[in-house]
């Protein structure tokens, strides 16, 4: 008999009703954090004298009976994770004792508390797999200070720059990113547990307790907010949907790069895929699933903002339907941080064709101009309009055309006020272009090189930070466990 409906329903709900409804198959995510927060839960019950230790010992024995049988041996005629494992209890140590464990506490609490338990591990998984992303990157562009190409502003040539200068642009968003995270796993570092259905419980629970016990950062102060809020999921779901959509700007880049048009890179065949009819085709199907993926994770925070917006307090069951978008997300934005780092990785670039493209389309014009600027002392703006003249005529710069043009335009010859051949000369040169710009933030190798050595700080900084936020994890499970071992 169904332990949930028994009392109060007489009708079982039918195998149509009862698909719509169950969370069973999303609530394989929450398995092991409900095991967990069970017996957090019971541990406390038995300190707090509200069930006796031998109680919270068959408790305890049933539910490591449980962890280890698997979510499997669960009845799925339930409708979620939380009563079939209940009902489970209760087979295996008798209603009289596992009846006692949801004393003080609802599904509603337990819901959320297992939500976030599982949640924080993915964020920290995320912010690995992030940070590994950035040391691919940051390996690839120590390699090519001086792979000068082509920089673009509206996909036109603009400026010639490196390829170390551009890979380091996307460190700096995913760096920007990994904060981000830390920002959404604070957030969701917060304990629900004993909210109950929402006005908490007369029973004298400890919810410190199980805020140690689970490794909470604290409880959350309000049992109502504790249970209608899903504010840290729309967070992590933000996160997750800028990680993509920086993610997606690169696999924009890597598959115009690898086209017959840019030809600046050659993705390793692990990372492509090719035609059924076209023997000759070489494509970029991970960097393209990554873009469409974008959609996706865009769509799932979608998903849950909607389902969220105008949802009365407390807990509605609306909130189960926006409990899977999270785990499609977080499964999408993973795997698509590992398949960029490992296309950067791997792909095998040609120099040659980035520093010829660089040589196309007047991308030294400001250059140029600047250098109008420095040495006949004129205006830039005047400057501007001098060198434009010139680009729409598609000549080749020379002393003689600029003392033409601004005759006409400032009825004085530039070289009558210093312009030189030579300092024409290296304006047009595109790595000397790059070499003087080493203003801070600019591509010049010695100023790409010190953002590696920024970054790499940054790196190693994030890395500990990880580390810790792993080792507080391993700590409250390890106290959990000891002290589940003592009182079973
Ligand atoms: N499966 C539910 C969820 O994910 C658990 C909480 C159910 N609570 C309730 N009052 N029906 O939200």
């Amino acid at each position: 008999m169904n332990i949930l409906r028994r009392g109060r329903l007489a009708v079982a709900p039918g195998e149509d009703i009862m698909r719509f409804t169950s969370s069973m198959d999303a609530d394989k995510r929450i398995f092991d954090a409900d095991v967990e927060v069970d017996k957090a839960h019971v541990v406390m019950l038995k300190e707090q004298g509200i069930i006796k230790d031998s109680v919270c010992s068959s408790i305890l024995c049933g539910l490591e009976k449980i962890q280890k049988d698997g979510i499997s041996a669960l009845d799925t005629s339930y409708e979620d994770v939380h009563i079939a494992l209940e009902a489970r209890l209760i087979e295996i140590v008798g209603e009289d004792i596992g009846g006692r464990m949801h004393s003080g506490r609802s599904r509603n609490d337990e819901v959320a508390t297992c939500i976030r338990l599982t949640l924080r591990m993915e964020l920290l998984g995320l912010m690995g797999e992030v940070n590994d992303l950035i040391g691919t990157l940051v390996k690839v562009a120590g390699k090519h200070h001086e792979t000068i190409m082509p920089g673009y502003t509206h996909t036109q040539h603009a400026q010639p720059t490196t390829l170390s200068h551009n890979l380091l642009a996307h460190t700096n968003a995913f760096i920007r990113d990994i904060s981000r995270i830390k920002g959404a796993y604070e957030c969701t570092n917060q304990n629900p547990l004993g909210a109950a259905a929402f006005a908490s419980t007369g029973f004298p629970i400890n919810r410190e307790r199980t805020t140690e016990l689970l490794g909470f950062d604290s409880a959350i102060e309000n049992s109502m907010d504790a249970v209608s809020t899903r504010d840290f999921m729309i967070e992590s779901l933000g996160c997750f949907s800028n990680i993509m959509a920086n993610l997606s700007r690169m696999a924009e880049e890597l598959i115009l790069w690898s086209t017959s048009e840019f030809g600046f890179i050659e993705l390793d065949d692990q990372y492509s895929s090719t035609s059924s009819i076209m023997p000759q085709k070489k494509n970029p199907d991970i960097a393209e699933l990554m873009r469409a993926k974008t959609g996706t994770v865009h769509g799932a925070l979608m998903s849950v903002l909607t389902i969220c917006k105008a949802l009365p307090y407390s807990y509605n069951r609306d909130l189960q339907e926006a409990t899977p978008h999270l785990w499609r997300a977080a499964d999408t934005v993973r795997a698509s941080v590992r398949m960029a780092s490992g296309m950067v990785g791997t792909m095998s670039i040609r120099k040659d064709a980035m520093n010829k493209t660089a040589n196309i389309g007047f991308m030294t014009a400001t250059e140029l101009a600047d250098v109008l600027v420095r040495t006949a002392d004129i205006p830039f703006r005047t400057a501007h309009h001098i060198v434009g003249s010139i680009a729409k005529t598609g000549k080749t710069p020379t002393l003689a055309i600029l003392d033409e043009l601004s005759s006409e335009i400032i009825h004085e010859k530039l070289s009558d006020r210093g312009l030189s051949e030579k300092a024409i000369r290296e304006a047009l040169d595109p790595v000397d272009n790059v070499r003087k710009r080493e203003v801070l933030g600019g591509p010049a190798p010695c100023e790409t090189k010190r953002q590696i050595t920024v970054m790499k700080k940054k790196l190693s900084r994030i890395q500990k930070d990880i580390g810790v936020l792993y080792e507080k994890r391993e700590e409250a499970s390890g106290k959990l466990e000891k002290v589940c071992k003592k009182y079973s």
